[in-house]
């Protein structure tokens, strides 16, 4: 079969610290052609990764004169959605990194635009891609923690990693290119992430996104935010991220009627040590636990004779599953869907787009004082971004 041609719009850091490899890696894919506004960058990764077109500082002049399967959208979000809509035009699939867009409607015109163009569009959460979560994903669906009822997910970032030790810009703390910091740019990813696993959709939500701890000439964004959510089917989540302090914390919890699970993506600090921990009240036997229980499973005791015992006694067992690089395992899933025409459930664009009204709805949540239902009735952009935003328009 003929390799699927792709090539990326955006030769900054996520590009070079996961999209580059990936494509070269995956044995179905060759890089076609790269775009910069920093045309020495484009150059750069084009001639490293050895690109059989050429490099473009200009995304319109490479989607004119190159031919491609696939790009990849990996600028700052202010700018996701003129590229998506340019390429789904001419008749290119559409991987869009997180956040989707700054606004409810820009996703929902990137999706539309996918639609009619007959494109697969797939959003860069990788997060769904990271074995733990996986495997946790899978358990909830074999019952193992019972009804799935309450979530927290937490994401904490400084901005010491991002923008100032990885980015190849400041977007990240700018009004004009991140538009917001803390919920648009971090909490985005756990949004999503708690959203499939409580596989529910969310009905109403409230929450805060403020600047509590950063120097306004430093940034003018939200440092710093919380977010409830109620989903259709009764159950609550809860959501949090900052940029500020120091070291990188993640965790996510979910609680269900018959046990409980911890999940940690990167497992860096002393407290979250185990990609997952999971409790279940059910009188499992050791040979009816989940095989990914048994497979991954840590024994905590040298001779483990408990798990003879019939059932296995109850108590908590930690998985520590190889870590695999959840970005090439994201590209690799695109591009199977490609070549099956199947949906890209792993992130649709519709996810996305959900993902993004959920953030907007925390917008509209602090305008209001309250609580806002979903789908939202309006355009909502995030507050500094909106001079921006209607300049643009
Ligand atoms: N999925 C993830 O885990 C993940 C991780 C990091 C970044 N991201 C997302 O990827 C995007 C890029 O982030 P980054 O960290 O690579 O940023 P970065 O600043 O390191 O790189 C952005 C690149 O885009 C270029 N660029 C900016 N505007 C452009 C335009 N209009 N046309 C062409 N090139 C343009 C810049 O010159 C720069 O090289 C953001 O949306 C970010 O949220 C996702």
């Amino acid at each position: 079969m003929d390799k699927l041609g792709v090539s990326i719009i955006g030769c900054g850091s996520i590009a070079q610290l996961s999209h580059f490899s990936s494509i070269d890696e995956l044995p179905e894919t060759e890089l076609i052609a790269t775009c910069d506004r920093d045309e020495k960058r484009a150059e750069e990764m084009a001639k490293k990764w050895k690109a059989r077109g050429k490099w473009y500082k200009d995304y319109r002049e490479m989607l004119e004169k190159e031919k491609m399967d696939i790009v990849i959208i990996a600028t700052p979000q202010a700018y996701h959605h003129e590229q998506a809509i340019a390429a789904a035009e001419k008749g290119i699939h559409l991987f869009v990194e997180k956040p989707m867009t700054c606004t409810n409607k820009e996703a929902w015109e990137i999706v539309e635009a996918a639609e009619k163009a007959k494109v697969k569009l797939m959003i860069g959460c990788n997060q769904r891609f990271w074995s733990q979560h996986q495997i946790g994903k899978e358990l909830i669906e074999k019952g193992v923690i019972g009804d799935i009822k309450m979530g927290r997910s937490s994401l904490h970032e400084s901005w010491k990693l991002f923008p100032e030790r990885l980015s190849f810009t400041d977007f990240r703390r700018r009004a004009d290119e991140g538009a917001s910091a803390a919920l648009l740019e971090v909490a985005v990813h756990r949004i999503d992430l708690i959203r499939w696993l409580m596989g529910s959709e969310v009905k109403r939500v409230v929450g805060i996104a403020k600047r509590i701890a950063s120097p306004k000439e430093y940034t003018l964004l939200d440092d710093a935010m919380w977010m409830i959510m109620e989903f259709e089917n009764g159950s609550i989540s809860a959501v949090s991220s900052d940029r500020f302090s120091p070291a990188v914390s993640n965790i996510t919890e979910i609680y269900g009627t018959e046990g409980t699970m911890f999940l940690s993506s990167e497992a860096t600090n002393p407290f979250q040590s185990v990609p997952i921990a999971i409790y279940s009240d059910k009188d499992y036997n050791w040979d009816e636990l989940p095989d990914v229980m048994r497979k991954w499973f840590y024994p905590q005791t040298f001779w483990p004779d408990d798990f003879l015992a019939k059932p296995v006694p109850k108590r908590w067992i930690s998985i520590s599953p190889p870590r695999e690089w959840s970005y090439s395992k994201m590209l690799k899933y695109f591009v199977e869907c490609i070549q099956k025409d199947k949906e890209p459930e792993l992130t649709s664009g519709r996810d996305g787009a959900k993902v993004i009204e959920i953030i907007c709805a925390v917008f509209k949540s602090m305008e209001t004082n309250s609580w806002v239902d979903l789908p939202l009735k309006e355009e909502v952009v995030p507050p500094q971004y909106k001079p921006y935003y209607k300049n643009r328009k």
